[in-house]
């Protein structure tokens, strides 16, 4: 049988469009999750909505995993801009996808405050021992993009007309930053170029089964150059992740 492509959405806005454009479809629940399985082309593909953030997200991916054993998985919806060259309704393909809440602070004593600038990041899959103890912990882990999946995503980025189509580095964690500073310094350390709550989580999870994974986002918002939030840019992401899943099966 063939292995279906799974295309996770965290919010209903997120995943609806994309789970009407299948053929045969239907529903199935496990805890909180939904997924719509069905047809695109003939080939099997499930729309999972996960609900929001790293949590929901772990468990969702690990439950398609063991369900129904995918040849690949693209979690895709919103992000806030973390680049000023990058507009609402601009598109980052995750070449790296990074947790941006694994962090450990300086030693500080009492009286002596919060630094969060000084903040390391903190690699939890670095070795066995405690993070908190080892120097090899002290770095950034970034996931890659599957190569197969981003020349699928690269090969018809011509056909979104909304925005530019780039790659790029997705930052999650659950976390809403505010702070032009704080999302300065992110952008600056880690790379990223957008923030959302859920790629990096999907990322681990599919890493560590070995499953093809891939982070889609579109920014529905950019702090650093006053992009106000617009919630149309889920209903394109998903217009420019269909034809993303067209092409990649037209790859198999
Ligand atoms: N920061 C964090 N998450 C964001 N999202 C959209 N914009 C941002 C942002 N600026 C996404 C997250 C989450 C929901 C709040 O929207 O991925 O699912």
């Amino acid at each position: 049988t063939l292995r279906p492509i799974i295309i996770q959405a965290p919010m209903p806005i997120e995943g609806e469009s994309l789970a009407k454009r299948l053929k045969n479809v239907k529903e199935e629940k496990s805890g909180s999750f939904i997924f719509w399985i069905g047809t695109l082309d003939e080939y099997p593909v499930i729309v999972t909505k996960t609900g929001k953030g790293m949590e929901n997200t772990a468990a969702a991916t690990a439950v398609a995993i063991e369900r129904y054993n995918p040849i690949a998985i693209i979690n895709q919806g919103t992000s806030g801009g973390h680049d000023a060259n990058l507009n609402v309704f601009d598109i980052v393909l995750g070449k790296r996808t990074t947790n941006i809440g694994s962090m450990k602070t300086p030693d500080l004593t009492e009286g002596q405050g919060s630094a969060p600038f000084k903040w390391i990041p903190m690699d939890l899959l670095a070795s066995e021992g405690s993070a908190g103890e080892d120097p090899s912990a002290e770095k950034i882990r970034y996931f890659e993009g599957d190569q197969k999946l981003l020349a699928a995503a690269n090969a018809v980025k011509n056909k979104y007309t909304k925005g530019k189509v780039v790659e790029g580095t997705i930052g999650s964690a659950d976390i809403w930053n505010n702070e032009v500073d704080r999302i300065k310094w992110f952008h600056e350390k880690y790379g990223t170029s957008v923030e959302e709550m859920e790629g990096a989580s999907a990322a681990q999870i599919a890493g560590a089964y070995h499953v093809p994974f891939l982070g889609i986002r579109i920014l529905s918002n950019n702090k650093v150059n006053q992009g106000k939030y617009n919630p149309n840019t889920a209903a394109a992401n998903q217009e420019y992740v269909f034809e993303v899943v067209k092409q990649y099966i037209s790859m198999i």
